[in-house]
């Protein structure tokens, strides 16, 4: 980090799920590549009493030392566990923020540059903020020339107004080139290729438009549960918890202009495509929820039965739609989303599909015509790309079939893939914001989403049940079968 300056990473929700599995370990990965400035310490905080000892157990227990021989493996660890502390307040007490700051003042002198890392629950974000606020640390490094960032991850509230709520919230407190929302999608290795392979090539970008992509379907896929966030889950469900924030995101990177530059310009581009999307239409939209079944030979009860979700929710745990981008590069191309638990598999893939080529002297009339080309990204897991097109296959006479450039990346690279928090709260400290979502595009993505949202809401419409590791609702293929696609 070109920033020697020492930093105070404040972890406020460090006793939480997020804390333990994502933050700290990133932190932990960045310290053992040297990647954190040499004078640092990790303030957690929460409403948790622990003593540090045990604090410091549930930290290591999820380290692992994969940038770092096995030998120096403990010792590093040992050395970066020292520079984390505890302590416990309430979100909503500028009090405990006050006691935090003075722990602070007594470490180090004043003079450091700041990151405070919300993983905290949703509800309390504008109380903490607040209370970060009130206590005077949020403003205390800037007024002394070093920076104060704060990062905030999804869900920003429930719809376009309880968004722009928390946007106001936070705004009272830190600037909008202060405050970092992730959408951990960006972080994630063959996402931040997107940008790469579409704009460091000369092959894609001429034939990156309605003239050449007849459709083109993301698919985020999980074979998972609600995983013991059934709170959290049945109060946001499928649409907000992935597609409103992961799938936009990736979306919006997938059909923007060129960016002029990699900071604020990318975000301009995003605002702008992300605006001339329309708003999802409840005749586009298909929703499921899984119920119990065995699968992979274990019983997995439905999500009805699940921990702390109402017996009759509506919440659902699917969701397949069709986005419209009403521009000159796009119009006529049918995006294809999907959102899903409880599937039969873990993948979050994208697929471009090319049209039939005009004239083609392989299938006269169009008779026994092979699929056209495609290019299939592959976000998780095993990181991928490929690109089918039609090719002879090699013999006397003139057979032709479906070959397949296959970019593998455990194949094609020795290279350990970053976890996406690493690469994103390096970012943060690097003061990189390309990756980190600016309000303007937050408010565009739910006004893709909102109206739907609360049409589903109001009109208490019925999810379609589907057995928990299967392919989802049947009314999803009908959807697809209109634009005389497959979900793949
Ligand atoms: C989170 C969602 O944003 O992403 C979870 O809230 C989901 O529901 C998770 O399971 C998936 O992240 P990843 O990185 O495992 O694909």
């Amino acid at each position: 980090v070109s920033d020697s300056k020492p930093l105070d990473i404040v972890v406020v929700g460090a006793s939480g799920d997020l804390a333990h599995k994502k933050v700290y370990p990133a932190l932990f990965a960045l310290y053992s590549q040297g990647l954190l400035p040499e004078k640092f310490h990790v303030y957690g905080f929460a409403r948790s009493e622990f003593d540090e000892s045990a604090f410091r157990e549930r930290i290591e227990s999820n380290l692992t030392c994969r940038y770092v021989p096995e030998s120096s493996c403990a010792s590093q660890m040992e050395a970066f566990l020292e520079r984390c502390s505890y302590m416990s307040g309430q979100y909503d007490d500028p009090e405990s923020f006050k006691a935090l700051k003075a722990s602070m003042a007594d470490r180090h002198d004043k003079a450091a540059n700041r990151l405070f890392y919300l993983a905290i629950p949703p509800k309390v974000f504008s109380d903490a903020v607040r209370s970060l606020g009130e206590a005077g640390l949020a403003d205390e490094a800037e007024t002394n020339g070093h920076w104060s960032r704060v990062v905030i991850e999804k869900p920003f509230g429930r719809d376009r107004a309880s968004s722009d709520a928390l946007s106001r919230d936070i705004a009272a407190v830190f600037d909008e080139d202060q405050t970092y929302r992730i959408d951990h999608y960006l972080g994630k290795e063959v996402v931040q290729n997107l940008m790469v392979l579409r704009f460091a090539n000369l092959i894609f970008e001429p034939v990156w438009n309605n003239l050449y992509i007849s459709r083109v379907q993301l698919s985020w896929l999980e074979d998972l549960d609600v995983g013991g966030r059934g709170g959290y889950f049945d109060h946001y469900g499928i649409i907000r918890d992935v597609m409103q924030n992961h799938l936009l995101q990736i979306l919006s990177l997938l059909t923007m202009e060129s960016p002029l530059d990699l900071g604020q310009q990318v975000r301009n581009e995003k605002v702008k495509v992300l605006s001339a999307i329309d708003p999802v239409r409840m005749d586009e939209l298909v929703v499921g929820q899984y119920t119990a079944n065995t699968y992979k030979g274990r019983e997995q009860c439905g999500y009805l039965e699940e921990d702390k979700v109402a017996p009759d929710s509506i919440t659902p745990t699917y969701a397949a739609s069709v986005l419209h981008i009403r521009n000159r590069r796009w119009e006529g191309v049918p995006f294809l989303l999907r959102a899903a638990k409880g599937m039969d598999r873990k993948l979050t893939e994208i697929h471009v599909q090319f049209r039939h080529v005009p004239g083609n002297v392989f299938c006269p009339m169009r008779n026994n015509c092979l699929p056209p080309n495609e290019l299939v990204i592959r976000v998780q897991p095993d990181e991928a790309i490929f690109i089918r097109f039609i090719n002879k296959v090699p013999g006397l006479g003139m057979k032709i079939d479906t070959g397949e450039l296959d970019l593998t990346y455990a194949k094609a690279y020795d290279h350990i893939i970053p976890d996406a928090y690493e690469s994103l709260i390096l970012d943060v400290i690097k003061g990189e914001r390309g990756l980190f979502i600016r309000e303007d595009e937050l408010a565009a993505s739910w006004d893709i989403f909102t109206p739907v949202l609360h049409q589903l809401e109001e009109e208490r419409v019925q999810p379609e049940p589907y057995p928990f590791g299967t392919k989802g609702p049947e009314k999803a293929d009908t959807l697809a079968d209109r634009y005389r696609a497959r979900w793949r």
